[in-house]
C-alpha cells in the first residue's frame, strides 16, 4: 500500500514522458580519434560535441592532467575552505584572470553548480532578477533558488531590458538589480549585446552577470569570451566545453572574490575539484590563447554551414557561431531527421520539450576546429538528399 503511493510519482512521471514520446535515455558512447566516436558500437561523426576547440584529447592537457595527480594525488581531499585549497588552484586562477583581464577568478566544480549557487548568494529577497528569457537551465535554477523577483526580458531585446530597468529604478531607488544572460546562447547559437548591456548595467547601477559556457575558448581577447577585459561584475566561464576539462571559473574582482569565498554555499559546501582536472585547465589555458587561426576557421566552416543550410531552405534561427541549430518544430520530424543521419553515420541530437519551448524542436549542430571541410560537406550532402527526399514525400502527400 504504502509502496504504491510512495513511487508512484516515478511510475507516472516516466509513462507521462513516454507517452508523449519525450522519455529520454542515454546511449554508450566511446570517444576514438578527432570528432569521430562509437555510439552503441556504430562508429559516427560527432556533430553535437562541445569540445569546440578539440582539446578533449589534447596531448598537453593528458600530459599535465597526469602531472598533477603525480605531484598531488587523485583527490583534493575536501572544500577550498577547509584544507583542499591546494596551491594549483591558486595558480590556474592567477592565469585565469590575467588571462581575462580582471582582477582576480575563482574555480567551480561545473557550471551548473555555479550558476545554481551563484545567483541566490548575490541576491536577497528585495532583488530584482533581470533575466534573459532564453537562459540556460542553470541559471533559471539559479534565478529560483534566490526567492526574489524575477522577471524574464525579450530575448536580446536591449529596449525590453531598460524599459524594465528604468521601471524599477524609478520605484526603487535602493533596489539591487541582477542583470542575467549568457553571452553566447546554447540553443539558438545567438551572441548578446555585451556592450550594451554593459552600459545599461552602468546606466541603471544593477549588477551585471554573464555566462559564458558557449564563447569562453572562442571569442574575445585571449579567446576569454566577449567579455574578457571588460567592465562586467561577474563573468562565469566553463571549462568542460571548450577547454577540453570540466569545471567553471568566475572572473571578477577582488573584492567580489572575496564576497564568494565567504557567501556563496556552491564553493563553500563542497569538495574542491581533482588536481588532474585542475592540471588540464592548466594546460588549455596555456594553449587557448594561441589559438586565433583554430578561431577564424571554426568560425567560417560555421559561416560556410549555416549558408548551405539556409540556401536548402532550413531554418537555422539567429544563430551567428559555431552552434547552430536546425529548427524543425514538429518533434517527429525532427527525430526522424536525427535518426536518418544516424543511419548514415552522423551524430546529431535532438532538442526538445522541456529543453526548448513546445513546438521548437531542433537539431542542434555543433562545430569543433577538429571537424574538416570534407566532413562538413559530408554533412550538407546528407542533409541536402534528406531535403529532396522529404520534399518528394510531402508533395506525394499532398497529391
Ligand atoms: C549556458 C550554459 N551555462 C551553464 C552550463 C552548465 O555548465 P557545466 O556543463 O559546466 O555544468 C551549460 C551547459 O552545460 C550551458 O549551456
Amino acid at each position: 500500500m504504502l509502496d504504491r503511493i510512495k513511487r508512484s510519482f516515478i511510475k507516472k512521471g516516466l509513462e507521462d514522458r513516454h507517452s508523449q514520446r519525450l522519455l529520454r535515455s542515454m546511449k554508450g558512447i566511446k570517444p576514438l580519434s578527432g570528432v569521430e566516436i562509437e555510439v552503441d558500437g556504430q562508429r559516427m561523426l560527432n556533430f553535437s560535441s562541445n569540445d569546440y576547440l578539440g582539446l578533449s584529447n589534447n596531448p598537453l592537457l593528458r600530459d599535465r592532467a597526469m602531472e598533477f595527480i603525480l605531484r598531488y594525488g587523485s583527490g583534493s581531499t575536501a572544500s577550498r575552505l577547509v584544507c583542499g585549497n591546494f596551491e594549483c588552484f591558486e595558480h590556474v586562477e592567477k592565469k585565469i584572470a590575467e588571462l581575462s583581464g580582471r582582477q582576480s577568478a575563482l574555480i567551480f566544480n561545473s557550471g551548473f553548480q555555479a550558476n545554481a549557487s551563484l545567483l541566490p548568494s548575490l541576491a536577497d529577497r528585495d532583488t530584482a532578477i533581470l533575466s534573459d528569457r532564453l537562459n540556460h537551465n542553470s541559471l533559471i535554477q539559479g534565478c529560483l533558488l534566490s526567492r526574489c523577483h524575477v522577471e524574464p526580458f525579450k530575448h536580446n531585446d536591449m529596449g525590453h531590458l531598460e524599459e524594465l530597468l528604468k521601471k524599477i529604478r524609478k520605484n526603487g531607488k535602493e533596489k539591487r538589480i541582477l542583470i542575467v544572460t549568457e553571452a553566447v546562447f546554447s540553443m539558438d547559437g545567438d551572441q548578446s549585446d555585451i556592450d550594451t548591456i554593459i552600459g545599461l548595467s552602468r546606466k541603471y547601477d544593477a549588477f551585471l552577470f554573464v555566462d559564458e559556457a558557449h564563447s569562453t575558448g572562442l571569442f574575445g581577447r585571449n579567446g576569454m569570451g566577449l567579455t574578457s577585459w571588460k567592465d562586467v561584475d561577474i563573468t562565469m566561464g566553463t571549462l568542460g566545453k571548450a577547454a577540453g576539462s570540466f569545471g567553471a571559473y568566475v572572473a571578477c574582482d577582488t573584492e567580489v572574490r572575496d564576497y564568494l569565498i565567504n557567501f556563496c554555499y556552491g564553493l563553500i559546501y563542497t569538495t574542491a575539484l581533482p588536481p588532474s582536472v585542475l592540471g588540464a585547465i592548466d594546460a588549455a589555458m596555456d594553449l587557448i590563447p594561441g589559438m586565433d587561426k583554430e578561431r577564424e576557421e571554426l568560425l567560417n566552416k560555421a559561416d560556410h554551414l549555416r549558408k548551405a543550410l539556409s540556401g536548402l531552405g532550413f531554418n537555422t534561427s539567429t544563430s551567428t557561431t559555431h552552434i547552430i541549430p536546425i529548427v524543425i518544430g514538429d518533434e517527429e520530424k525532427t527525430m526522424a531527421l536525427s535518426r536518418w543521419l544516424e543511419i548514415n553515420g552522423i551524430l546529431a541530437v535532438t532538442f526538445r520539450y522541456p529543453s526548448v519551448a513546445r513546438g521548437d524542436s531542433r537539431i542542434r549542430l555543433t562545430l569543433s576546429a577538429a571537424h574538416t571541410w570534407e566532413q562538413i560537406e559530408m554533412l550538407i550532402d546528407l542533409l541536402r538528399s534528406w531535403n529532396n527526399e522529404f520534399t518528394k514525400q510531402d508533395l506525394h502527400h499532398r497529391h
